[in-house]
């Protein structure tokens, strides 16, 4: 069985995330979502609340799992028996940052290998940072978002803009 791991801080989730997840599942037996659990720094979403974006964008793949990660991806790339990792590509900006880490994580994996997954054109401009902007200034963030994610994402900005610690969080600037 081959297995693939594609990690991210998926805080929040995106359509670029999904569509990568989606056809990343079809490339190996068993995709692994890996949501990091950063101790560093607060997320605005639990890993609950990731997977559960991810499941309802993403319903009745079999193939897919999810589970939050710490620590070095390697290590946990090694833990789940998987051969590569999958990342998005939405530009040479994006390529500049993957390609240091994918030489780490192959030299740390003993040769677990990247792939880089170009993003699609409508999905090029789609960041998480960009929707926690938009949506922390109560803008319409349904383009860059699964629908049924939109009101959550909406929600939890809108009450950091109010002052309110509904959901028991901080939230974090980039
Ligand atoms: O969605 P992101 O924030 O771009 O994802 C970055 C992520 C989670 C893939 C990266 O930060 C990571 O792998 N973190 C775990 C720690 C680690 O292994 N760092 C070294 C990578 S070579």
């Amino acid at each position: 069985m081959r297995t693939a791991v594609f990690p991210g801080s998926f805080d929040p989730v995106t359509l670029g995330h999904v569509d990568v997840a989606r056809r990343a599942a079809t490339l190996f037996d068993r995709l692994v979502v890996a949501i990091l659990i950063n101790p560093d720094k607060q997320s605005n979403f639990t890993v609950e609340e990731r997977i559960g974006m991810f499941r309802q964008a993403l319903p009745d793949q079999p193939a897919i799992r999810y589970e939050g990660f710490s620590g070095l991806l390697a290590d946990f790339v090694l833990a789940q028996g998987a051969c590569a990792i999958v990342r998005g590509l939405r530009g040479a900006h994006d390529l500049e940052y993957e390609t240091p880490m994918a030489w780490a994580n192959y030299r740390l994996t003993g040769g677990a290998e990247t792939i880089l997954l170009p993003s699609m054109p409508e999905h090029t401009a789609i960041s998480s940072s960009l929707v926690r902007q938009i949506a922390q200034f109560g803008g319409d963030i349904s383009p860059y978002v699964p629908q049924a994610a939109v009101d959550l994402i909406s929600r939890r900005f809108y009450n950091m803009g109010k002052g309110s610690t509904e959901g028991g969080k901080e939230h974090a600037k980039e």
